[in-house]
């Protein structure tokens, strides 16, 4: 993807939790896309010339007191045999190498948002370069190269798919779990420990995201991630978590009774969300356009609110005034891989949204949202917030969803329920 030139991709900074204990260590996605490379404090060094491409990893090197902590680094060696990299130096020797790096090519790819104080270095070398005459070769322009990067990413190999997959399988189950735990009267966070202890047990050593577990009208709070309250009688709960597997993705959201059985009016309107969900997924294959996607699910959303009397005129008219926007906030779906939300363009270089291709993965995940004090609702849907998300694979010949294994309509819900 680019012209000559070098490119510097930086691993992620570790980062402090309080005082001097820190977070778990995640990679930079960009970075764990390139060379797999799990380590802090280390760097990517791409180089392409019209004669030959070259790869250099620098990582910290083995250090005893480290290794007596925090357990052992790979090092120099041990990451040259493990990764597939033409050459491997120590992070120390990064600053002068990269100066004579600087001097040789003519294009500087990094992440121009990024301040991590490697590239900071690597950029005032080049814009001193720059402003330098006479010098015959060097870098003249400074670029992005996380758009590069990310434009790979959208289509998914076999082997991301196989992640993707392994992510899902758990999930499943935490998602089985909690609609066969739940109870009236427990805590939010209960039903979240029984998920988390699926994640753990299962080996997925992290959340993709912060769990969502919203009872009642906690779920019209769209990130509602207190998840201390209690569970009650004849509400509904909106969970939307899912874990990583070898850093990729799943995001997974089910609505469910808390007492195993739907009432009527929110069987009414889950009905209408499910309808919504099926029918956009059925819509997805190459060339379908993304925006196409967007606009025809605020149709059918929009549709269901006429149906189910909340908004009243034409469709088409509601939709101009974004009427509906007030119940169904919220996009259709997003990219998923590496990140939970992907950042995978959504335009080609004209702008043009972009379509579909075999190998993307897309989120599907359409919802209604009518909060308790909404006096412009029908008092019997007042308090009920619904999504319903899966994870969709586009294939060559359409799609396949990735998350159909987990219990989504209403009967296997209710049955799921009485396990
Ligand atoms: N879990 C965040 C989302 O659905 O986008
Ligand atoms: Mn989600
Ligand atoms: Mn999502």
């Amino acid at each position: 993807s680019m012209e000559e030139g070098v490119a510097i991709i930086t691993s992620a900074p570790t980062k402090t939790r309080s005082n001097d204990t820190e977070y778990p260590y995640r990679q930079n996605s960009d970075f764990y896309y390139l060379c797999g490379f799990n380590e802090d404090n280390s760097i990517l060094v791409l180089i392409k010339t019209h004669e030959f491409t070259k790869t250099i990893l620098f990582v910290e090197a083995h250090n005893e007191i480290h290794a007596l902590w925090n357990g052992a680094r790979l090092g120099v060696d041990g990451a040259l045999k493990r990764f597939s990299v033409d050459e491997v130096h120590e992070s120390a020797e990064y600053a002068g190498m990269i100066k004579e790096l600087l001097r040789e090519h003519i294009n500087l790819y990094i992440d121009l948002y990024n301040a991590s104080p490697r590239l900071i270095e690597a950029k005032t070398a080049a814009e001193a370069l720059q402003s330098m005459r006479g010098v015959k070769r060097h870098i003249r322009s400074i670029r992005d190269v996380t758009h590069l990067i990310r434009t790979l990413r959208l289509i998914k190999s076999e082997l991301e798919i196989a992640h993707i997959r392994k992510a899902l399988t758990i999930t499943a189950e935490a998602h089985h779990i909690a609609m066969q735990k739940c109870r009236v009267g427990m805590k939010e966070y209960q039903l979240q420990a029984a998920m988390s202890y699926v994640f753990l047990n299962s080996g997925a050593m992290s959340e993709a995201y912060g769990a969502i577990v919203a009872g009642g009208n906690n779920a019209n709070t769209l990130h509602y991630v207190d998840n201390r309250d209690e569970l009650r009688e004849g509400d509904l709960v909106l969970i939307d978590a899912a874990c990583e597997w070898e850093l990729y993705a799943s995001d997974i959201t089910r609505t469910f009774p808390i007492n195993g059985k739907f009432s009527e009016a929110q069987k009414e309107v889950y009905e209408k969300v499910l309808d919504v969900q099926l029918r956009v997924i059925d819509a997805i294959k190459p060339n379908v356009k993304r925006d196409w996607l967007q606009s025809y699910s605020e149709e059918l959303l929009c549709d269901a609110l006429i149906e189910l009397g909340i908004l009243v005129g034409e469709r088409n008219a509601l939709i101009e005034a974004k009427e509906h926007k007030k119940y169904a906030p919220h996009g259709i779906g997003h990219w998923m891989g590496l990140d939970v939300h992907d950042p995978c363009p959504y335009v080609d270089e004209a702008g043009e949204s972009l379509a579909f291709e075999a190998g993307m993965v897309m989120t599907i995940e359409p919802g209604l949202y009518f909060r308790a004090d909404d006096e412009s609702v029908h008092e019997r849907y007042r308090g009920i917030g619904i999504r319903i998300e899966d994870n969709i694979l586009v294939t060559e010949s359409g799609y396949e969803n990735l998350s159909a294994m987990i219990a989504k309509r209403v009967e296997e819900i209710e049955a799921m329920c009485q396990l």
